[in-house]
């Protein structure tokens, strides 16, 4: 069924869209004959977006934390398009610091952004993509962050480990019901967008600067991270890991270390790896 989702002439949806890898999906999308509709809460930088794109789009500002708001995107969307054949749950916010530093109001929103967003996406665009009853594909975005946690970025890291649990049990409950839509998890490594660029506080600003050089230095632009996953897309794939080279060797260390019942090691927080 993955391989009927509707490419050339399709509908997608993208959230986080105004900037980094929302930005660089939308304009791949474009140029691949893909209608869109984008959405963030930034109302600006999104227009200067959808104004540079050449297919059909709307820009609907939208904060994907809020459900109302998510609903009200699912509507504009069918009725603007009449279908939805990509959702792309891309919206994120990466905050650091030490876990008992970090305020409960900035807990709370990576929360209610980086997992309530993916939430509230799935409780509005689902039973209206069932009931299309159409190839569809939804497409989340964790992090190779999602699969082994980093100190100094516990919001991050848990609800990157959300994401990722998320999207699998929507996988194996579409598959269960035998629908027509799809799902795959997208774990980027690091690109080079504004994700690190807040003023992080004191306890983990170095870890953040390095953080910030090692994605200046390998991470890819989003222009160049959107062709890998609408490759992964075209192929169906459910685990789309663009750049295996910040996931396997970690994975696999971690696995390890839980089969062998062994300590979390203590890092160099000042050579952060991965986002
Ligand atoms: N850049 C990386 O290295 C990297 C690595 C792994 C995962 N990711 C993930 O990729 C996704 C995109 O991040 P990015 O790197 O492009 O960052 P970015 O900061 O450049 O873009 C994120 C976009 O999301 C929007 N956004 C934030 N909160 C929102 C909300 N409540 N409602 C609607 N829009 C909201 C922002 O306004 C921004 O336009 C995120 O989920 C991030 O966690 C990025």
């Amino acid at each position: 069924m993955n391989d009927t989702v509707r490419i050339n002439g399709g509908v997608a949806v993208i959230t986080g869209a105004a900037s980094g890898i929302g930005a660089g999906l939308a304009r791949h999308a474009s140029l691949l004959g893909i209608k869109l509709v984008l959405a963030d809460q930034s109302a600006d930088a999104l227009n200067k977006v959808a104004s540079e794109i050449s297919t059909d789009v709307i820009a609907v500002p939208t904060d994907v934390s809020d459900d109302e708001a998510v609903d009200a995107l699912a509507v504009t969307a069918f009725s603007e398009f009449g279908s939805v054949d990509l959702l792309f749950n891309n919206a994120g916010i990466l905050t650091s610091g030490l876990s008992w530093d970090i305020e409960k109001a900035i807990w709370q929103r990576a929360m209610d952004v980086n997992i309530g967003g993916v939430v509230n996406a799935i409780r509005s665009f689902v039973p209206r993509m069932i009931a299309a009853d159409r190839p569809a594909r939804i497409i989340n975005t964790a992090s190779v962050g999602g699969f082994y946690p980093s100190p100094l970025m516990a919001p991050y890291s848990a609800t990157k480990f959300a994401v990722v649990a998320i999207t699998e049990a929507l996988a194996g409950e579409l598959a269960q019901f035998g629908s027509k839509v799809s799902v795959s998890l997208l774990a980027p490594g690091p690109v080079k967008t504004d994700l690190m660029r807040d003023e992080a506080p004191a306890q983990s600003s170095k870890f953040m600067q390095s953080l910030r050089a090692m994605a200046d230095r390998k991470g890819l632009t989003p222009d160049q991270f959107a062709p890998l996953v609408f490759a992964g897309i075209e192929r169906g794939d459910y685990w789309i890991i663009p750049q295996p080279e910040s996931l396997d060797d970690r994975l696999r260390q971690r696995t390890e270390m839980i089969l062998n019942r062994e300590n979390p090691f203590a890092p160099d927080l000042h050579k952060g790896k991965t986002t």
